[in-house]
């Protein structure tokens, strides 16, 4: 364990560390752009440049931090004068040709060049030569479109390609202020079900996401904690959308309701700090059309009759029958076992299935099983595959999945759904419930990692949460 000293404080590092890594380690903060935790050394930004004193009163020397491994007893400044200086000149660099359209870009508010330039440099520039000018709308995929005049060329992008996804689908063309980054020609950047990580990791505004694309400014967002539901890896997401504050009541009030964009909450127990894209497009499984009235045989009644509809049906059942949805959180799982789990038959459905146009399972994040909760569903309610038993006269259906001409013939179906869908209206009963995004709660990963998701949008009346609903059922069950 070498021992050094950062800014004549004393630092233990790591065997093996680099200065920048035992600094951030100790709570001593040096700019980077290039540099990233996840990715190897590239040294090409120079930002995280510090100064090494010179031992027994040697003159000192200047070196970047990410790649210059810690020492015994070397003491390392990382905010001295010539630091200073040198960075201030380093930012003149980088923004020689960058063209500082911050007002509409949107990285403002969240950008690593904006941040660094107000702390080290914050001078306009001193060139007297035209900006060299290059492509401002690049698209480099279908979900991603590249201004490389804001490009600061520091490779984390291919990098990522390279060495986290390993499509390889991107590359820089080119040298000096002529670089480019551009993707393969062979499309393995369109086909990279991670490519929409770059956005993240570029640190400033040239990789954009079409589907974010001027859509906010990101000080008018908040970003909620949440679980991605697409796979049983359960990867650990923020949710982004408008602040109560800057909430639209004339011009278009449905974006206060709606997901802006979705971005990893790192996560090293899951996910690490990556996602693949179905989890950026979160929105489009929850933004789905939403059934919004309780119904009995297609007919619109409230949510009390409903519930006593159903009530009724399980009183008077002799055989009913479960299909509990891996949908549902660990606290709604809990709710139906100790409400219902004795009165039903009960057995776990899988309410999504992959996509014909989704990659079904790799070896980085994404899972075969395409549902969130299977872990704690199985736990309570088994393994069994689906088997009706003989005369079972209801089956209350949890969710998505269910095709209803595999029910068994005239038994009655109480149906507890989130979104519009035929077999609604088939139901004998049929109640509409919140989704994730309207209510708190836990999945359990595939590995038995248990993550909380937050509320961000208040459900709307006449919609149930299944978790008080199952309660209000278990007074017929007689099971509470
Ligand atoms: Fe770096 Fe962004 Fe340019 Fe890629 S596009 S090299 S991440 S600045
Ligand atoms: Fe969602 Fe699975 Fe993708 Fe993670 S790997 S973002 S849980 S679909
Ligand atoms: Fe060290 Fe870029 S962060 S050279």
């Amino acid at each position: 364990m070498p021992e050094f000293f950062i800014n004549g404080q004393k630092v233990a590092a790591e065997k093996g560390q680099t200065v920048m890594q035992a600094a951030l380690a100790a709570g001593f903060y040096i700019p980077y752009f290039c540099w990233h935790p996840h990715l190897s050394v590239a040294g090409n930004c120079r930002v995280c440049v510090v100064e090494v004193e010179g031992e027994g009163g040697g003159s000192s020397w200047t070196d970047i931090a990410c790649n210059m491994p810690v020492s015994e007893g070397m003491r390392v400044l990382t905010d001295s004068e010539t630091v200073r200086e040198q960075r201030r000149q380093i930012l003149q660099f980088i923004l020689l040709n960058h063209p500082v359209d911050c007002g509409i870009c949107d990285k403002a508010g969240e950008c690593m060049l904006q941040d660094h330039h107000y702390t080290y440099n914050g001078e306009p520039s001193i060139s007297t030569v035209p900006k060299v000018r290059a492509t401002k709308y690049h698209p480099l995929s279908e979900r991603i479109v590249l201004d490389n005049e804001r490009c600061i060329v520091c490779s984390r992008c291919v990098r990522f390609t390279r060495e986290v996804s390993k499509s390889h689908g991107l590359a820089i063309q080119h040298r000096g202020d002529h670089s480019l980054v551009r993707a393969a020609e062979d499309g393995a950047f369109e086909a990279d079900p991670y490519s929409d990580n770059v956005v993240d990791i570029c640190p400033v505004g040239a990789l954009l996401s079409r589907s974010f694309l001027h859509k906010a400014r990101v000080w008018y967002l908040q970003a909620t904690p949440s679980v991605c539901p697409g796979c049983a890896r359960g990867c650990t997401v923020n949710l982004w959308h408008r602040k109560r504050d800057w909430q639209l009541n004339r011009l278009d009030p449905g974006q206060n309701t709606e997901i802006a964009r979705v971005t990893p909450l790192a996560n090293p127990a899951v996910n690490g700090p990556w996602i693949c894209n179905k989890g950026r497009d979160l929105a489009r499984i929850f933004e789905r059309p939403r059934a919004g009235e309780p119904l009995l045989k297609s007919r619109p009644v409230t949510l009390l009759q409903a519930t006593s509809a159903a009530r009724g049906l399980i009183a008077e059942s002799a055989r009913p029958v479960a299909l509990v949805s891996n949908w549902g959180s660990n606290e709604e799982l809990a709710a139906f076992k100790r409400a219902l789990g004795s009165r039903f038959t009960c057995f776990v459905k899988r309410d999504h299935l992959p996509a014909a146009d989704e990659p079904v399972e790799d070896d980085l994040l994404i899972r075969a099983d395409k549902n969130p909760n299977s872990a704690t569903a199985h736990e309570l309610f088994g393994e069994a595959p689906i088997a009706f038993p003989d005369r079972t006269d209801l089956v209350l259906v949890w969710g998505e999945g269910v095709d209803f001409a595999s029910l068994p013939r005239g038994a009655r179906v109480i149906l507890l759904g989130s979104y519009l869908a035929p077999e609604n209206g088939h139901a004998d009963v049929f109640v509409p419930i919140s989704i994730q995004t309207e209510r708190a709660g836990h999945y359990t990963n595939f590995a038995g990692v248990a993550s909380r998701f937050e509320r961000c949008f208040a459900k709307q009346p006449g919609i149930a949460d299944a978790e008080e609903f199952f309660g209000q059922l278990a007074v017929t069950a007689g099971a509470t």
